[in-house]
């Protein structure tokens, strides 16, 4: 359960307040004076969602119809169950797992997902934010990212005039925190996503609960604010709301109760009285209406017959106001270059102050191979008998930090919710997500490589510069390459934990066909052209060819009899040079005495290539948004989601 906020804040009435974008473009558009704006309107219409369980087909939303207009706060209002985050969801492009149908209209258009970026904000349930940035950063980066027309002082206007509203001034240095380390309150979480929301200046907002976790005085203070910026910047506001007091309940300018999927009371909130009354269900005395209302329609509680009649009976009281808007807005130019510079700054931060993403890794892997160069200490020398813990050793160095990304699973899982999140409310593009995380990737792979490869080098090295530059060269392209694959496990599965399992199955059968264990011919005939879609193989295979070609081996001297060394000491004999050792490794390992490097490099930051490639499909289809008649591929990944949470 979230904390409740303590301490109370006041609304500064006295700051106005801007139009939501849309409001201005279609001021802008129709050459309309400020004050007569056009409204925006959401029409939605038979909204229905059926799902598949054990039990059979079961309705959730049964043909729910509504008009809201802009300036309006409607509050959904019903018994756990009812339908209210699904309806939520539908009109969000988010649902999925079920049979979708009807129309959600912005100003008369189909909402797309793209119209929904541009001009609408989804404030779901759960709060997750950055959790290693402040409520301040993560205000500021946000305004930098919403606020692309304006100059750096009015984004600061506007960033402390929401911290002031939404009382967060007290927790302005306050990092968000998470499940691992305690930072903002849940209320103050809650108040921040809000905040953060009202700073993109969207026409439609959604929020699924905003008021769970918060007090009574921040519910009603937090309420006031929505209500005062909806009202004047000409936005609609559609939250689903638990026990609201008297006082909130009355400030909505239209509530929908819900019960079963069905919409059971839609008007405004002053009028339920009556209609209690006129259906049989009289409001008691000194009784909180919304509460007795949701008793009324409680299945659970209240039976279903009683929930029938007062559903047949429902009066659609909702005023229509006024609608004039006949166009919906042009996508606006944001300037990408700022947007994608604020969001490379802010990821940037985050990289440094995260453990979880690089810099958590980077230390296991000094750490580990470090020991391992210390374990095989003696294997500095070029003799016979170190031949194989020479071979052995190469494949540690490379082998741990190639499985550890499997912890980066986690940390991508983690930042992929956060960001498709950030996407589909539109703070930035996907073309700006990818591109920062491609552009953060790099160096950071190439200080992971530094930190595997450089200590262990260092001991056990026979003092050869370019022989240094190519094993950090293999060791970048093979992490780079489990880098995407972790990547692409992270985005794929909603449960981090199912993502890493993956990943660390996949990382066993590479290990399995690298060519260290069995060689192609002697695994079973199906399967022995597996090796070769190994990442970790190739990888192997390089180290081995960097640290053996052109070295030279105590126990043996050149010969001119086949196989052109011989051996001058009992034990052991491998062969003089690097290539002939290679060559005499090959009849227990995949080795060979040509020089595969570049070839092996090539393929591996192929295969990376590749795994990135599904990644990104993967990740535009999970945050284009869902709706009727999706994309096959999404489909795909739809009911894979359900069956995971499932
Ligand atoms: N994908 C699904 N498969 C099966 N049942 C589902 C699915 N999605 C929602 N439901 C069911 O639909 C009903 C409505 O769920 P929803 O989350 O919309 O309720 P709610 O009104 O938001 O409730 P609460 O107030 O508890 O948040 C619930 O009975 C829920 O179990
Ligand atoms: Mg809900």
């Amino acid at each position: 359960m979230m904390p409740a906020v303590t301490g109370d804040f006041d609304i500064d009435r006295t700051r106005s307040l801007p139009p939501c974008r849309l409001q201005r473009t279609l001021t802008a558009k129709l050459n309309l004076d400020e004050n007569a704006a056009p409204l925006a309107e959401l029409q939605v219409s038979g909204a229905t969602f059926k799902v598949k369980d054990r039990a059979g087909e079961k309705e959730i939303l049964k043909g729910i119809d509504l008009t809201i207009q802009g300036g309006e706060t409607l509050a959904i209002l019903g018994p756990s169950g009812a339908g209210k985050t699904t309806l939520l969801e539908l009109m969000t492009l988010q649902l999925k797992g079920g049979e979708v149908a009807g129309t959600v209209k912005l100003n008369g258009r189909e909402l797309t997902a793209d119209m929904f970026r541009d001009h609408a904000f989804y404030v779901e349930q759960y709060d997750t934010h950055w959790a290693f940035l402040t409520c301040r950063e993560i205000m500021e980066y946000s305004a930098g990212m919403f606020m692309q027309e304006a100059t750096k002082a009015e984004q600061a206007e506007k960033v402390n005039l929401m911290m002031v509203n939404l009382g967060l001034e007290g927790c302005s240095n306050t990092r968000a925190g998470n499940e691992f380390f305690k930072g903002m309150s849940g209320g103050q979480k809650k108040r921040l996503t809000l905040g953060l929301a009202l700073l993109k200046g969207a026409a439609l907002l959604f929020l699924d609960e905003p008021t769970s976790g918060l007090d009574a005085s921040a519910t009603s203070s937090v309420m006031r604010f929505l209500d005062k910026m909806a009202h004047e910047a000409g936005m609609i506001a559609v939250a689903t709301i638990h026990q609201p007091s008297t006082e909130v309940f009355m400030s909505f300018s239209s509530v929908m109760f819900m019960a079963n999927g069905r919409v059971a009371y839609h008007g405004k909130p002053q009028q339920i009285q009556n209609h209690c009354g006129n259906i049989g269900f009289p409001l008691p005395e000194q009784t909180n209406p919304a509460d007795h209302f949701i008793n009324l329609v409680n299945s659970d509680f209240a039976g279903q017959e009683q929930v029938d009649r007062v559903v047949e009976q429902c009066v659609q009281t909702h005023p229509k106001i006024r609608y004039s808007a006949d166009d919906v807005p042009q996508e606006s130019q944001k300037r990408f270059c700022s947007q994608l510079c604020t969001l490379f700054r802010r990821q940037a931060l985050i990289s440094v102050r995260d453990p979880s993403v690089y810099f958590g890794r980077m230390a296991s892997f000094l750490i580990a191979n470090s020991l391992f160069a210390v374990v095989y200490w003696n294997a500095r020398e070029l003799s016979q008998e170190y031949v194989i813990p020479r071979f052995f050793l190469l494949g540690w160095l490379g082998a741990v930090p190639t499985l550890l990304s499997a912890v980066g699973v986690y940390a991508f899982n983690q930042q992929f919710k956060l960001m498709s999140k950030e996407v589909k409310n539109g703070l930035f593009a996907r073309r700006t997500y990818l591109l920062t995380t491609i552009a953060l990737e790099v160096p950071y792979v190439v200080l992971m490589a530094l930190s595997a490869v450089v200590i262990p080098l260092y001991v056990v090295s026979t003092g050869n510069w370019a022989e240094l530059l190519s094993t950090i060269l293999v060791m970048v392209s093979a992490l780079w390459c489990f880098e995407c694959l972790a990547q692409m496990f992270g985005i794929l599965f909603t449960n981090p934990l199912t993502g890493m399992l993956g990943m660390l199955a996949l990382w066993i059968v590479s290990f399995l066909f690298s060519g260290i264990f069995l060689k192609p011919d002697q695994i079973v005939w199906f399967l022995k052209d597996a090796v070769y879609l190994m990442p970790l193989f190739y990888c192997f295979r390089a180290l081995h060819h960097v640290q053996f070609l052109g070295t030279l081996w105590d126990g043996a001297e050149l010969s001119d009899v086949v196989p052109g060394f011989k051996c001058t000491q009992p034990g052991p004999c491998y062969g003089r040079t690097g290539e002939q050792v290679l060559k005499s490794l090959s009849g227990m390992f995949v080795s060979s005495e040509q020089d595969t490097v570049t070839r092996d490099i090539a393929v591996i930051l192929l295969m990376g290539l590749l795994v990135k490639l599904v990644s990104i499909s993967i990740m535009v289809a999970r945050t284009r948004g869902s709706k009727p008649g999706a994309s096959p591929v999404q489909k795909v990944l739809e009911e894979a989601t359900s069956s995971e949470e499932v």
